[in-house]
């Protein structure tokens, strides 16, 4: 339980005291290491990272963030052994088959960001059918970004205004800031105001390239599995505190 929670004996701080970010993006990184080092294969680590999910991402949901993305799979993760890849594909269908039996008295809307028909097909299947019966959910909005990479969805955003400019629906002066970011997968969202990544590595590895331009970047030591919501408590805690001058003074 975090700081937040209202069962929490620790009340020092509390949800009306600081200015939460609107939009979280996670790194979910970590699961590797953390299996090796108790000596167990990575799929373990994969496991126990798929818990912290489900974990962190109903925590950000109870204390009321509006959209938070997660980066579980990037278009660079496919060049792993496929015995870890076939182990992942297996961790994301039990969750999208979970999501769905619990869809029934939830309020959050699943969206996904990447190229879903590059997954085995009975998976696209399963992501269509969680965004679609989530759609009219009015709570948090949860993207998965899944085979997803930054680069990737500038390219598929680049073809899709170059058909409309070849077709006339568009013309060179209507290309700016704004029709692009209407063409990436996270159109008609906020940028993202805190991006998270646990493990401790310093980089984007493809995250939100566009979006992230004006991100607050987290970084936490600890393994993805073992990310509690008292780590997530202390990032938006120092968040609070952060001086967010976009260019200004
Ligand atoms: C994150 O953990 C999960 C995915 C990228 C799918 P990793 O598998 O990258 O774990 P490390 O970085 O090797 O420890
Ligand atoms: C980033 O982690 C991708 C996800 C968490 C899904 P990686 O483990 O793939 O990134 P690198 O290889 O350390 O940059
Ligand atoms: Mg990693």
């Amino acid at each position: 339980m975090g700081i937040f929670s209202k069962n929490s004996s620790d009340r020092e701080i509390t949800l009306s005291d600081i200015k939460l970010p609107e939009h979280i993006g996670i790194i979910m990184d970590g699961n590797g290491r953390w299996a090796k080092k108790r000596g167990l294969p990575r799929s373990a680590g994969h496991k126990a990272g798929a818990q912290t999910f489900r974990k962190i991402s109903r925590y950000c949901s109870d204390i009321g963030i509006k959209y938070l993305t997660m980066y579980a799979f990037s278009t660079e993760n496919w060049s792993r052994p496929k015995e870890e890849v076939d182990t992942l594909m297996r961790y994301f269908k039990d969750y999208l088959e979970e999501a769905l039996r619990d869809f029934g008295d939830d309020t959050i809307s699943v969206k996904f960001l990447g190229d879903i028909y590059r997954f085995p097909p009975e998976l696209t299947e399963l992501m269509i059918k969680n965004e679609t019966l989530s759609a009219a959910h009015t709570g948090m909005v949860l993207n998965l970004a899944m085979n997803y990479g930054g680069r990737a969805e500038l390219v598929n955003a680049f073809r899709q205004m170059s058909d409309k400019l070849l077709s006339g629906e568009l013309s060179k002066d209507d290309i700016d800031e704004k029709l692009i970011s209407d063409h990436l997968y996270t159109r008609g969202q906020p940028d993202p105001d805190l991006i998270i990544r646990p493990s401790g590595e310093h980089r984007t590895s493809n995250f939100l390239l566009w979006q992230s331009a004006y991100s607050e970047y987290y970084i936490d030591d600890v393994l993805w599995p073992d990310y509690t919501t008292e780590h997530l408590d202390k990032a938006l805690i120092e968040y609070s505190k952060r001086s967010r001058r976009f260019g200004g003074v």
